[in-house]
């Protein structure tokens, strides 16, 4: 079962095509980040015009890569949310229209369920597990029990992780994305930490996640201390880490499960896959973490998340749009 994934979902037009969910036979991605760059930030409606300007080359391009025609295509899954809503239309828009035109079954995938499934390229997924997905618009923990069966532990009450070091980021004079660069300037930063930034607790949601707090200690450390920005950028990173690793801690002990999942673009950091495999080898349990190019917005995770959506039956119907938002 060859299935195309597009993904269109924030700033990157993505293609993929994918073999029964687990095996990659080529990808492609085209980001407008240059250009949100300019405007410190996705800017909705200059993302969906280039999604539209990109979506066609994109999807060409994997279909040369993998030497295949539309023809040899057996599904196309796209994301239909949640995401940025003219962005995601013209994901869907065109998903809905090559499927017809192809008599190929279209699948709506869930954006931050396709990103658990960055998980799946190269091996099946493995359950239960408890999952971890931190973007830049979201921050939630998962009890992965099967395909189609997962439930929400623990969600941000405000900020995502991604968002709080994008924010920060741009305190310190950085661009965007924040993420990478924090972690670039963090790894300049001397061997002791010089600053220490506070880990929000939330009252009577223990596996809940609050980042906005950080936002405003950081602006204040960089009006202390404007020329420590290395150190600035560390203690950031350090607090980001610490407030998700206490969380996973903390459901693990609710929820003792072989496997430990972490997925979207915040699972790039190096820091947090350390501290997280740490922990695994700690207590027995199996770390999983997607390759660096799979944990930021893609078309492989998209494709993949489709193969199970569409064994379970589920189709995207003719009279659909984009989901947003939309509960996972
Ligand atoms: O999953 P993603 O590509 O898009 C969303 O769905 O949001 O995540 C983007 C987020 C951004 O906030 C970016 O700063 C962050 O992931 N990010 C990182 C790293 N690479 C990307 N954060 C920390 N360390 C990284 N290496
Ligand atoms: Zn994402």
């Amino acid at each position: 079962m060859r299935i195309l994934g597009i993904e269109s979902s924030c700033d990157d037009t993505a293609a993929a095509i994918v073999e029964d969910g687990v095996r990659l036979i080529a990808e492609a991605k085209l980001s407008s980040a240059l250009i949100q760059q300019r405007y410190g930030g996705v800017v909705p409606e200059v993302a969906a015009r280039e999604h539209a300007m990109a979506v066609l080359p994109v999807v060409e391009t994997v279909l040369a890569e993998a030497g295949m025609q539309l023809a040899d295509l057996d599904a196309v899954a796209v994301t239909q949310g949640p995401g940025l809503l003219g962005a995601l239309l013209v994901g869907v828009t065109f998903a809905k229209a090559l499927a017809r035109a192809l008599h190929r079954p279209a699948i709506g995938v869930h954006h931050l369920e396709a990103h658990l499934y960055a998980n799946s390229i190269g091996h099946p997924v493995e359950f239960p597990g408890l999952a971890l997905i931190v973007s830049g618009g979201h921050t939630s923990l998962v009890w992965w029990r099967g395909h189609g069966d997962l439930e929400v532990i623990g969600a941000t009450r405000d900020d995502a992780a991604g968002e709080a070091l994008d924010k920060g980021a741009r305190l310190l004079g950085l661009p965007y994305p924040g993420g990478p660069e924090i972690e670039r300037l963090a790894l300049t930063a001397g061997p002791e930490p010089a600053f220490r930034l506070p880990v929000a607790r939330v009252t009577g949601a223990p596996l809940d996640f609050s980042f906005s707090g950080l936002k405003t200690a950081t602006e204040d450390l960089v009006r202390q201390h404007p020329d420590a920005r290395a150190g600035v950028a560390r203690a950031l990173q350090e607090a980001v880490v610490e407030a998700l690793m206490k969380n996973v801690k903390r459901a693990y002990a609710l929820y003792p499960v072989p496997h430990l999942y972490v997925a979207g673009g915040v699972a790039a950091n190096q820091r947090l896959s350390e501290a997280l495999t740490s922990f695994g080898r700690e207590v027995g349990a199996t770390v999983h973490v997607p390759p660096v190019a799979l944990c930021t917005d893609n078309a492989a995770m998209v494709a993949a998340a489709g193969y199970y959506r569409w064994q379970r039956g589920e189709r995207l119907q003719p009279g659909e749009g984009p989901k947003t938002p939309w509960q996972l």
